[in-house]
This record gives structure tokens, C-alpha cells and sequence, in this order.
């Protein structure tokens, strides 16, 4: 069985690496299982594909066995594609993701437009070098206000296409039924055959 780090330190995002990638029959173990829990990786690229990489790599460099990153975020037609890889600081460093959600409401307001897609490339870099990358995307509306309390980040806000509750209303498995992350992965199993 194919054994890989999960380079985050995101609950949610690990929760929802490793329901994927065990279905595929790989063993998805956390930074901290790794003896890594405290790793501060500066991701300080302009794509999610260059973050990704710089996470997976960093773990896969640290731990010496294959690391699994994602990065992802929100890509809003109305506001040109941000806030995009800066989603996760959207209102600024050290806020919330309420703060980011009342932000993104914020420069919503009024806008009749309100298209979006969470994107998620998901990279799997090896010690030998090798480094596969994966995308999958995930288009949807940002409602006026929020509804539902699961999940994480801007998923009270996202009403994905072809379901009636937001992100932060559906099932675990729901979500993984239609999310830019299961694309991803989804995508990088096929890869991996
Ligand atoms: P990253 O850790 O730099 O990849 O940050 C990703 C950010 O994008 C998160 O902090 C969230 O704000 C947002 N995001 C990515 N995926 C999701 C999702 O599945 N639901 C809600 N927000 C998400």
C-alpha cells in the first residue's frame, strides 16, 4: 500500500484527502503522524499549481517520504477571479474565515453577477523526483447570505451547481460527490494507474 503525507495543517482538507485517497487504497497520514506538527511553509506563489508544489514539496523534503498537497480557493467571475490563491487571507493575515466571507459579501453587494468556482490543484511530488499535478474545479453561485454550519472557509456561501444547499449544508459525502478537491483527486487516481 502506496503510504503518503498529507502536507496541510487544515482538518477539514485533510478529512477530505484521505476519505478520497483511501478509497483508492493509499494510506493518507497527517504532517503530525510524521512527526511534523508544527511546519510553517511560506507559500508565496501567484498560481495554485506553484503553491502546491511548494507545500508538497516542502513536506516531501522534510519527512522524506511522497507528500500530497492542495491548494486551493475561490475564483469570483465579477471580481476577475479573486480572491483566488489569496483566499485563505482574503480580509487580511491572522482573520477569519467570517472575515472573509463578510469581505467577499461585502464587494458583492448589489452585484447581480455572482458566478464563481472553487478551484483545487492537488500535487503529489515523490522523493525520486517524480512530481504529478491534478485540477479539478467546481462552479456554483455565491448567495446573499450565508447558510448551514458545516465545513470550512467560504462553504456557507457557495451554492453549488446542480445541489440546493450550500457547501456548508451537504453531507460529507455530498460534497465529495461534486467538489473541486474530488475532482482533483479523482483526477490524479487516473494519473497514478
Ligand atoms: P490554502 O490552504 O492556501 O489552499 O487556502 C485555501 C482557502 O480557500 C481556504 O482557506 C478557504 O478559504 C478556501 N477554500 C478552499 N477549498 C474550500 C472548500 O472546499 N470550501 C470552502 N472554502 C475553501
Amino acid at each position: 500500500m502506496l503510504t503518503v503525507v498529507a502536507a496541510t495543517q487544515n482538518e477539514h482538507k485533510l478529512r477530505e484527502l484521505r476519505d478520497i485517497l483511501e478509497k483508492s487504497g493509499m494510506k493518507v497520514i497527517s504532517q503530525k503522524d510524521a512527526g511534523l506538527e508544527k511546519t510553517d511553509v511560506e507559500e508565496n506563489g501567484e498560481t495554485f499549481e506553484q503553491n502546491s508544489f511548494i507545500k508538497a514539496d516542502a513536506i516531501m523534503r522534510l519527512s522524506g517520504m511522497i507528500a500530497v498537497a492542495d491548494d486551493s480557493g475561490l475564483e469570483v467571475d465579477f471580481l476577475n477571479g479573486a480572491p483566488g490563491v489569496y483566499s485563505a487571507r482574503y480580509a487580511g493575515e491572522h482573520k477569519s474565515d467570517l472575515d472573509n466571507n463578510n469581505k467577499l459579501l461585502k464587494e458583492l453587494s448589489g452585484v447581480e453577477n455572482r458566478r464563481a468556482r472553487f478551484v483545487s490543484v492537488v500535487t503529489m511530488v515523490y522523493p525520486d523526483g517524480r512530481v504529478i499535478y491534478a485540477r479539478g474545479e467546481c462552479p456554483g453561485t455565491i448567495l446573499e447570505a450565508p447558510r448551514g454550519k458545516g465545513g470550512f472557509g467560504y462553504d456557507p456561501l457557495f451554492l453549488p451547481d446542480g445541489l440546493d444547499k450550500t457547501f456548508a449544508e451537504v453531507t460529507q459525502e455530498e460534497k465529495n460527490s461534486v467538489s473541486h478537491r474530488a475532482k482533483a483527486l479523482e483526477k490524479l487516481e487516473e494519473l497514478l494507474k
